[in-house]
């Protein structure tokens, strides 16, 4: 890996310009899950610990280059404090007082938060001259946003190549769990992928194919493939234009000596809502009425042994519609499956994404992964094979 690391730049007296994720959920005016949040605590207290002063650079949502007082990162200032254990300086800018004043009345010790960089339209655009203030404002650079990496943005890729720039402890961890799941993993790997629609992860199926022994199939995706394969599927959510896609992934897969696992029974219901009467039947005989909103229990037992036989696993997306009881069956189950085989030591297990992490958490396996990964469209992407604009910087640096 060709990055530097927080142990390999003096950062005694210096101030380190930390680009974190903290774009974490809010509800009314509250932080709902503070994970972003206490997954950046290794790396502040490693620079605190070495002498540097830590300055937070973050987004939250998508102001689009204008001051947007609800996006304000003044919301995130108790979760972090609570994380941190101390007080947070919110450098809240005014036309007397700068960012660079508050950094340089900082004290050792002192944490301090700069405001939404997204208000200011150089920040998306990935502007030089946007990069060079923020890089005036410190003497380091750590990048401890991997979620955000694979957004080609001025704190992330071009601030990298002004100042002496390293990853922090949370993008090493992301980049060495995901080098397991597909750098160089122990085979068999396995590959769970679900979510509503092929169109939106073509690449991912396409890159996958060639680097996995096992790929199981979900959610609507499966949907479309059983579809594609002339199976009735009724009012499921399936893309039909996708048909010729969808064989010639298989095709490639077969070519690749890649296994798909699609359902070949299903959980069928009239009506998208809870506990809705359901029938559970075989993949090719939904009723033309119906939908599938769950693979079946063969298709679970069929998981189960390939998960069994596998020693590295790598998960994006579940199975069916776990939000909505019964429909989080087969996805419970194989979370189970994936849960005791990685604690006994037997698989390594990592996912990414927000549906997959929601669906981890709602069935309380969280503690049971190799790695969890706080990123969606960068984990997405990196699975994809694609270069990281935010990881490439840090390894010109
Ligand atoms: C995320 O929440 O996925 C990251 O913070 C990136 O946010 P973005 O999709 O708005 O760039
Ligand atoms: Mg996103």
């Amino acid at each position: 890996m060709g990055w530097k690391t927080l142990d390999d730049i003096n950062l005694d007296g210096k101030t380190v310009l930390v680009r974190v994720d903290i774009n974490v959920p809010v509800k009314d005016g509250v932080v709902t899950d503070a994970t972003r949040i206490k997954r950046i605590v290794p790396t502040i207290k490693d620079i605190q610990a070495a002498g540097g002063k830590p300055v937070l650079m973050a987004h939250f949502g998508r102001p689009k280059g204008k001051v947007v007082p609800e996006l304000s990162l003044k919301v995130t200032l108790p979760a972090l404090e609570q994380a941190f254990d101390q007080p947070v300086i919110f450098a809240d800018e005014t036309e007397g007082k700068r960012a660079g004043s508050w950094i340089n009345e900082m004290n050792p010790g002192d944490i301090v938060l700069l405001e939404n960089l997204r208000f200011h339209p150089g920040e998306e655009a990935n502007d030089p001259g946007f990069a060079a203030e923020l890089a005036s404002l410190g003497d380091v650079y750590c990048n401890d946003a991997f979620s955000v990496s694979h957004r080609a943005h001025a704190s992330v890729e071009a601030i990298a190549h002004l100042l002496p720039a390293c990853a922090g402890r949370l993008m090493q961890a992301e980049l060495s769990a995901l080098e397991a799941a597909l750098g160089n993993p122990e085979h068999p790997v396995c590959a769970v992928v679900g979510g509503a629609k092929v169109s939106t992860k073509l690449d991912l199926l396409g890159n996958l194919v060639s680097k996995v022994d096992y790929m199981i199939i979900g959610g609507g995706m499966a949907n479309t493939f059983l579809a594609a394969q002339g199976v009735d599927v009724g009012k499921s959510l399936a893309e039909h234009d996708m048909k010729d896609t969808a064989l010639e992934i298989l095709v490639k897969a077969k070519d690749a000596g890649c296994e798909i696992i699609l359902p070949t029974d299903i959980v069928a219901a009239r009506e998208f809502k809870e506990n809705a009467d359901y029938e559970v039947l075989p993949a090719n005989a939904c009723p033309p009425d119906a939908m599938i909103l769950d693979a079946g229990p063969d298709t679970v037992e069929r998981i189960t042994d390939v998960i069994e036989s596998s020693k590295t696993l790598i998960m994006n997306g579940p199975l069916g519609v776990f939000e909505m009881p019964p429909f989080h069956a087969a996805t419970f189950a194989m979370l189970f499956d994936i849960s005791k085989q990685t604690r006994a030591g037997a698989l390594v297990s990592i996912a990414g994404g927000g549906d997959t992490v929601a669906a981890i958490n709602a069935a309380g396996y969280a503690d049971d992964f190799t790695y969890i990964s706080t990123a969606g469209g960068a984990f997405l992407e990196w699975m994809e094979g694609k270069t990281l604009p935010g990881v490439a910087a840090l390894e010109g640096a």
